[in-house]
């Protein structure tokens, strides 16, 4: 069995960053809220090391989230990561100052007091971290001694190296801090005793072997999308379970300019079972009056499952439903102790009933780069694994408001365009950075504009590019201004219910990269 690392969710920003910053490192990591796990579920899974993370909380509020002492004592090291800093001094009975002068933000310089801790080893003398906290730890707990400090922290870091629990003010996870990753190498490696053994080829076979043990003869339905996600999760249940799958490309009527084409005809190819389906109808008649984007997306989700369901029922015995749930949509759609950020529709917008046995998810527990090398590792073509991310609930999300057949089509028109001028950008070497995901939302706005010499109230189109490697968090990308220039040019001459194209440059956060 492979190593595993728990990391305790209380809230923070930063926490799916450190399961990530984890797994770079070849070691599994697996995010838990604090609610979700006891001391004894800990002990018995194995886990090498627990790590704490941050959260906006304060310990001594009675509604904080808090943990057991007993973890304490349960012989397993022990990460915590700013308020997991304090959470951990807390529960050793250290005490903790709400230090509105001690208060940091930002970038700090990190002094290590103590050479001999293991958590420090390699690490400079002198260097810089990435601070963000009000509270601070004043009074060390018992068994603990102070191994950092920096000018206003005077326990940037501690440890009780005997019960191998070790507590850092800063966060490490955040590349701003430079001995980020080497600490939490030291941490994996030296204190948890972990191998690095999680790799990509081993996750696919022992994936395969623990899917068909649990299908066994079954039958299972994949919805399959034609993204990265649905398509790896295709090419691994093919690779276990053979024509035992059946996969299912509902077209909602919401796909990009021809879409649904190019899917049918990538698919028709791989030796599976493939279905294409036309439910555009009923989507749409589904969305009539919804404007509210939650709503819209729970829509959604529930009618790709009422589809699924008539399939089911068609094809006959199917015990299975799969899909590409990534570990981001788990954890965005609020089943950790963050904030619910968007319901993703193949997680938060599932329907409570269902008839199928169960709902197989083979990537739940991997990030989007993970699935892409994934993907490669099964012989899966570079189009696929590469192609940039497109949401299951669709256009859907991109025509803000009621969704019509008449706003998705000048939607497909417009993004298509854009899609163009910004591929073709990119071959010719022109943008100075890669655009991770790219397309064009019809805001329910319109806007005043003159063509000829007549008055026009078209709408208003805006684009959004972003780059990112994981997605949750992106930058806005730095396209040219002449491919900006050529897309404003031609959208309004092309699609003549735009009357105005503008350039999203918000980063998430504080946006988030769809507008819905
Ligand atoms: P957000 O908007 O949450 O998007 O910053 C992050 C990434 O997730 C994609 N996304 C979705 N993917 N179902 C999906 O399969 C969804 O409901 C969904 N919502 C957002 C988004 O396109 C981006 O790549």
């Amino acid at each position: 069995m492979q190593d595993r690392i728990l990391v305790i969710d209380f809230g923070g920003q930063y926490d799916q960053l450190i399961a990530r910053r984890v797994r770079d490192q070849h070691v599994f990591a697996e995010l838990k809220p604090y609610n979700a796990v006891s001391v004894a579920d800990i002990k018995a899974a194995g886990y090498k090391g627990v790590i704490f993370t941050g959260g906006p909380n304060s310990v001594y509020d009675e509604a904080s989230p808090h943990f057991d002492p007993a973890l304490l004592w349960a012989g397993i090291p022990i990460l915590g990561i700013c308020y997991g800093h304090q959470l951990l001094a807390w529960m050793a009975d250290g005490e903790i100052r709400s230090a509105g002068s001690g208060s940091e933000y930002g970038k700090e310089v990190l002094s290590v007091t103590a050479e001999d801790s293991l958590l420090f080893t390699g690490i400079s003398a002198e260097s810089v971290c990435w601070m963000s906290h009000t509270d601070s730890v004043v009074g060390l707990p018992t068994g603990f001694r102070v191994t950092a400090v920096t000018p206003s922290c005077p326990c940037a870091a501690m440890e009780d190296s005997s019960r191998r629990l070790y507590g850092v003010q800063f966060h490490p996870e955040v590349t701003h801090t430079a001995c980020g990753t080497q600490l939490l190498h030291n941490f994996l490696f030296d204190i948890c005793g972990c191998r690095g053994d999680w790799k990509m080829d081993d996750f696919c076979k022992t994936e395969v072997a623990a899917l068909r043990g649990k299908i066994g003869s079954g039958r299972v339905l994949l919805a399959l999308s034609g993204g990265v996600d649905s398509s790896v999760c295709a090419a691994l249940l093919a690779e276990a379970i053979g024509h035992q799958l059946t996969c299912v490309f509902v077209d909602h009527g919401m796909m990009r300019k021809n879409e649904g084409d190019e899917i049918e005809a990538a698919f028709s190819k791989w030796d599976i079972d493939f279905m294409r389906i036309d439910a555009s109808e009923r989507f749409l008649a589904r969305l009539k009056g919804v404007t509210e984007p939650e709503a819209k997306r729970k829509t959604i989700g529930e009618e790709f499952i009422r589809v699924f369901e008539d399939v089911g029922k068609q094809i006959g015995s199917v015990d299975f439903l799969a899909q590409g749930t990534i570990y981001p949509d788990v954890i965005e759609s609020g089943l950790g102790a963050s904030a619910t950020i968007k319901s993703h529709h193949n997680v938060g917008g599932l329907p409570d009933h269902v008839s199928f046995k169960e709902i197989i998810e083979p990537l739940r527990f991997l990030f989007k780069d993970e699935v892409r090398a994934l993907g490669r590792e099964l012989g899966l073509p570079d189009y696929l694994t590469r192609r940039q991310p497109f949401p299951g609930p669709g256009l859907g999300i991109r025509v803000i408001g009621e969704v019509t057949r008449e706003k998705l089509d000048i939607l497909r028109e417009a993004d298509a365009v854009f899609r163009e001028e910004l591929e073709a950008a990119a071959a010719r070497g022109e943008l100075p950075e890669p655009a991770s995901q790219y397309f064009a939302v019809l805001t329910d706005t319109r806007s005043v504009g003159v063509v000829g010499d007549a008055r026009s109230y078209g709408y208003v189109l805006a684009l959004r590019s972003v780059t990112t490697d994981d997605f949750m968090t992106a930058d806005w990308t730095r396209l040219p201004f002449e491919l900006l220039a050529r897309v404003g040019s031609r959208i309004p001459n092309e699609v003549r219910a735009v009357g105005r194209v503008v350039y999203d440059i918000t980063s998430k956060p504080p946006a988030t990269v769809e507008w819905e």
